[in-house]
């Protein structure tokens, strides 16, 4: 076997969508796998229509369709006061996928060490692993999964190159708070790191506020800032991302870029910018619909003798424990929650390294679902045994 695939074959790739057809084939109510099941805003669907009707069908250039790149340049001033110069320091990529990708590649030596926050979005372990880099694991543990400052201190030697940050966090939901986020500021200045901050979930925050780590003193320098139109719009099969940051490391990640892609799908990408540009405040209207959903989901799991919620701040999930239940692990339980009870959700475990560590006994749920399908999951979680 080639050597990557060789690298890579210890990384599970395939449970959401492993999940996903348990559910499709046992006809369960899919709380798996993060995507809504209601599409974003009609007005930008007929522009992305309009672009492919009218000529934007060829490449776009490396960096991105300059309506966009300008649009996000405007998103990151409007929404948080960063400057940014649309030539030369924003980058579109292909989703946030592609931002995690080519950071990575364009940024991290052979043997550099990244600190990542774990359980982490699975992409990380991959890309770290196929740039050759070390990952160094911080922690966030139940019930509450806050970040501990003296861990990640600990988790910091002479070889660290960069901090791997995601806030809003999947799988745990936590919104890193502006406390959390200057003790990592003040480590990163310290060692001299540079900080990748996944912020996918930037606007789906419940009554906290969403901190970008690039706006608290000296990091503006230091930090590659990664997100996308997914999550903000409720696009998330588009996958249109961007990064931004200082020059230098967004031109790393375009040199990555072109050996990836070499450029992103041209047509969405002005439907993407009339989105950031006309309808600013969609994506904290559906944060507001989706904190309704949290609950739904959270209240309806609390009714279940021995499952645990720990309530999430911000993005899609919500993660239980279901240990006291009897299940040796979250998978067992995952596997067996179709046939017992229709459902089908996601062991975290596989966003661990240790599968019988700290997420041994933890579950994550999506409430970007409508509420019908909520209530309909929580129906038969509370009609079913779920004793192991
Ligand atoms: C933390 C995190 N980062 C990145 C992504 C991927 O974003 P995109 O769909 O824009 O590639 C996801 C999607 O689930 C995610 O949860």
């Amino acid at each position: 076997m080639p050597r990557l695939a060789t690298r890579l074959q210890g990384i599970a790739p395939t449970i959401f969508t492993q999940m996903s057809a348990l559910a499709v084939r046992t006809r369960s109510v899919n709380l798996g796998q993060g995507f809504p099941d209601v599409d974003g805003p009609p007005e930008v669907i007929a522009r992305a229509v309009e672009a492919l009707e009218h000529g934007h069908n060829q490449y776009a250039p490396g960096p991105g369709v300059p309506a966009l790149r300008q649009a996000v340049a405007r998103h990151q001033r409007r929404h948080y006061g960063i400057e940014l110069d649309p030539d030369g320091q924003v980058v579109v990529t292909t989703g946030c996928t592609e931002a995690i990708a080519a950071a990575l590649l364009g940024l991290v030596d052979p043997g550099d060490e990244v600190v990542v926050l774990e359980p982490y979005y699975d992409s990380y372990v991959a890309m770290i692993q196929m740039a050759g880099g070390v990952r160094r694991s911080v922690t966030l543990r139940a019930p509450d999964f806050r970040l501990d400052l003296d861990e990640l201190r600990a988790a910091v030697t002479p070889a660290t190159r960069f901090v791997l940050l995601n806030s809003p966090h999947n799988p745990t939901g936590t919104v890193l708070t502006r406390e959390e986020l200057t003790g990592v500021a003040e480590v990163a200045v310290e060692h001299d790191l540079v900080v990748i901050t996944d912020e996918v979930y930037e606007h789906l925050v419940f009554g906290v506020e969403h901190v970008p780590i690039a706006t608290l003193p000296g990091m503006a320098e230091r930090t590659l800032t990664l997100s996308s139109a997914g999550k903000s719009y409720s696009f998330t099969g588009w996958k249109v991302g961007w990064a931004t940051g200082p020059p230098d490391l967004v031109a790393a990640v375009l040199a990555a870029k072109q050996w990836l892609t070499f450029t992103s799908g041209s047509p969405l990408q002005p439907a993407v910018a009339h989105a950031l540009d006309e309808l600013p405040d969609w994506p904290a209207a559906l944060a507001t619909d989706l904190h309704v959903r949290r609950d739904l989901l959270c209240n309806g799991l609390r009714g279940i003798d021995g499952i645990e919620v720990s309530v999430p701040d911000g993005t899609y999930f919500v993660t239980t424990d279901v240990g006291a239940l009897g299940w040796d692990d979250g998978m067992a339980f995952c596997r067996a929650l179709p046939d017992r009870a229709g459902v089908v959700a996601i062991p975290s475990q596989v966003f661990h390294d240790d599968q019988r560590g700290p997420g041994r006994h933890l579950v994550r749920w999506a409430f970007c679902k409508t509420p019908e399908l909520i209530s309909e999951g929580v129906a038969r979680l509370q009609a079913a045994d779920l004793t192991a």
